[in-house]
């Protein structure tokens, strides 16, 4: 009788320790197309009077770019984003700030606090992946003050030269990470029964998730899962169980 108890005691604690799942405390994205935020002088005139910032990024799929604050009491009223993977011409977009592909007019662009600053953000496209080279970038913004509007761009190499205030184009480097998450890892796990055959099983996580982006093309992790189950008969048993860490090797894959 008392053996009988006690293996089903330890069958009853065998399957609670099926409780305690060995889970992946990291995980590794399909290695792509990141910028970190790149900025430019953002200016205005013959003489480039610099009036801001412009910066852009690019992070899972989406390319942001940032119209910073402006001085001299300007605020902006138009905004217009151009990016190619040549650099801009004559034909191509053209000159016309009307034409280029990403405005506040289209929805792509939004002017924030009465024109103090402005935000485009928009979808990578797929001819822009790539791990090697530069983007060209074309940023470009109807500015105005109390005495009237100008026509500014983030500085950088005229591609019409017939004009004192030039269209401009600047360049981003493209290189490509994978996303490392980790996440909580379990920080208590305790499992108990008793011959009622009630149980429970508790797991505590922490509360954050963080992400960081890694260069490296192979990424290691171990993990550590401690359980310890206690089983209440007619006798008591305590077993601890302590497994090895778990090493995997997730491959940041180059899709390009
Ligand atoms: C407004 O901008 C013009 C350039 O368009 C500049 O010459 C002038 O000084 C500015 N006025 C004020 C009040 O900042």
């Amino acid at each position: 009788m008392r053996h009988q108890l006690l293996s089903s005691a330890l069958v009853l604690a065998s399957g609670l320790l099926g409780l305690v799942e060995s889970k992946p405390h990291f995980q590794v994205s399909a290695r792509d197309l990141y910028v970190a935020e790149a900025c430019d002088d953002f200016v205005y005139g013959a003489t480039k009077t610099q009036v801001g910032k412009v910066c852009a990024s690019i992070l899972e799929g989406t390319m942001t770019v940032t119209f910073e604050a402006l001085t001299e009491g300007f605020t902006y009223s138009d905004l217009h984003v151009w990016v190619g993977t040549s650099a801009p011409t004559d034909g191509n977009p053209g000159r016309a700030p009307g034409g280029f592909p990403y405005t506040n007019g289209n929805g792509k662009c939004t002017i924030a606090a009465g024109g103090a600053t402005g935000t485009c953000t928009f979808p990578v496209a797929s001819s822009w992946r790539s791990c090697t080279e530069v983007l060209y970038i074309v940023t470009h913004a109807t500015i105005a003050n109390s005495s009237g509007s100008q026509t500014a761009w983030g500085a950088g190499t005229c591609w019409v030269t017939d004009k004192g205030n030039c269209p401009k184009y600047w360049t981003i480097t493209r290189t490509c990470y994978c996303r490392s998450t980790s996440f909580p890892e379990p920080v208590t796990m305790t499992s108990t029964s008793t011959t009622t055959y009630t149980s429970t099983s508790t797991t505590e996580y922490l509360t954050s998730t963080t992400s960081t982006y890694v260069t490296s093309t192979t990424v290691e992790y171990s993990t550590t899962e401690y359980s310890t189950t206690t089983v209440t008969s007619m006798d008591t048993l305590t077993s601890t169980s302590t497994p090895e860490p778990i090493t995997t090797t997730v491959t940041c894959v180059n899709p390009y």
